[in-house]
């Protein structure tokens, strides 16, 4: 096969001075750029993927990061990413991070070495430093569902102090008082917002926000059971309980059943995102539904508008909506 190197070696000139004339780049002679022209003509050279990249400065190509390919939210975001991103003729590179700040570094550096065009990411908050650097670079990245809001960097999000907000005054408007809430990872912005809206909707309709029945999770199903197992122990229980995901929600309904208690019978449970399983687990989990699919596709046509310079895809951040969708796990109690 006829590569860069071939070209460069039948026109006397250097790789980067193929690439210079491939990419109508200035400052090359008409002398030189006739010469290298004759010599890709005669040998049929034809820029492969990676020649391509080297030639254009891309490979259509772009990478994405996220925390957990194991939580059901996050594959529905990977889908609408990869087909939106086909659509527009370019391939998809996935790292996962766990949530871990050494790894979400190290993600960055592969998928730079990798020479992407461009990266959608769902960080936590300890990776600022490193998207600030990027952002003087100037490398294109979008951010989706977890804002690192100090980043100039746009996101495609939900409103997620809205969503918990609307999650915590449905219990409310369902007779209940004695409301607890287990946050996601408060090392990132998504959990931070909850938590907010939970505040905010107690304080709107004057109930009492108790320190003692907000318990720190981590959207992991093993910390939902064990601050479900807090709340079974505890002398004055909760009667309802929002959990930041819905994973840490069903961690809450094992230790329940655990115990030979019921839903909504002793506890009252609310999550959040809708993910598959919340609509087939018995009793049917309450939730709020995050357009996976769309968040996704908006953050590829977003990005890669940035990678093409196109006018069309500005910079600011999208912020969509969530849907309340009542199912059996929350019961209505007499006021
Ligand atoms: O379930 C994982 C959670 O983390 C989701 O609620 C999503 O919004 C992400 O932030």
């Amino acid at each position: 096969m006829v590569t860069i190197r071939d070209v460069a070696a039948r026109a006397n000139v250097s790789v980067t001075t193929v690439s210079r004339v491939l990419n109508n780049k200035p400052d090359v002679s008409e002398a030189t750029k006739r010469r290298v022209k004759k010599a890709i003509e005669e040998l049929g050279y034809k820029p492969s993927g990676l020649a391509r990249g080297l030639v254009l400065q891309k490979t259509n190509s772009i990478g994405l990061i996220i925390p957990d390919i194991s939580n059901p939210f996050f594959p529905a975001i990977v889908k609408g990413i990869e087909r939106r991103a086909k659509e527009l003729g370019y391939s998809l590179l996935l790292c996962t991070t766990d949530n871990d700040k050494q790894e979400e570094t190290e993600a960055l550096a592969l998928l730079r070495s990798k020479q992407v065009d461009g990266i959608i990411l769902s960080f936590s908050l300890q990776s600022q430093e490193a998207l600030l650097e990027l952002e003087k670079q100037g490398f294109p990245i979008v951010q989706i569902d977890r804002q690192v809001k100090k980043s100039g960097y746009p996101a495609v999000t939900i409103d997620n102090q809205k969503s918990a907000f609307k999650a915590t005054e449905f219990l409310i408007n369902q007779g209940h008082t004695k409301i607890g809430h287990v946050t996601g990872d408060l090392n990132v912005e998504t959990a931070l917002q909850r938590l907010d809206g939970f505040r905010l909707a107690l304080k709107k309709h004057g109930v009492e926000y108790r320190e003692d029945w907000v318990l720190p999770g981590d959207f992991g199903r093993e910390t939902g059971k064990a601050c479900m197992e807090r709340f079974i122990a505890m002398s004055e229980r909760p009667t309802a309980i929002f959990f930041a995901n819905d994973l840490m929600a069903f961690g809450a309904y094992e230790a329940i059943f655990n115990h030979g208690l019921n839903i909504p019978e002793d506890f009252s449970i609310i999550g959040h995102d809708n993910i598959d399983v919340a609509s087939v687990i018995k009793p049917g989990l309450t939730t709020m539904e995050q357009p996976q699919y769309r968040l996704g596709q908006i953050a590829a046509e977003k990005l890669i508008g940035m990678i093409e310079g196109k006018q069309d895809s500005p910079a600011q951040t999208v912020v969509l909506g969530s849907d309340l969708v009542v199912r059996e796990s929350v019961k209505q109690i007499a006021p």
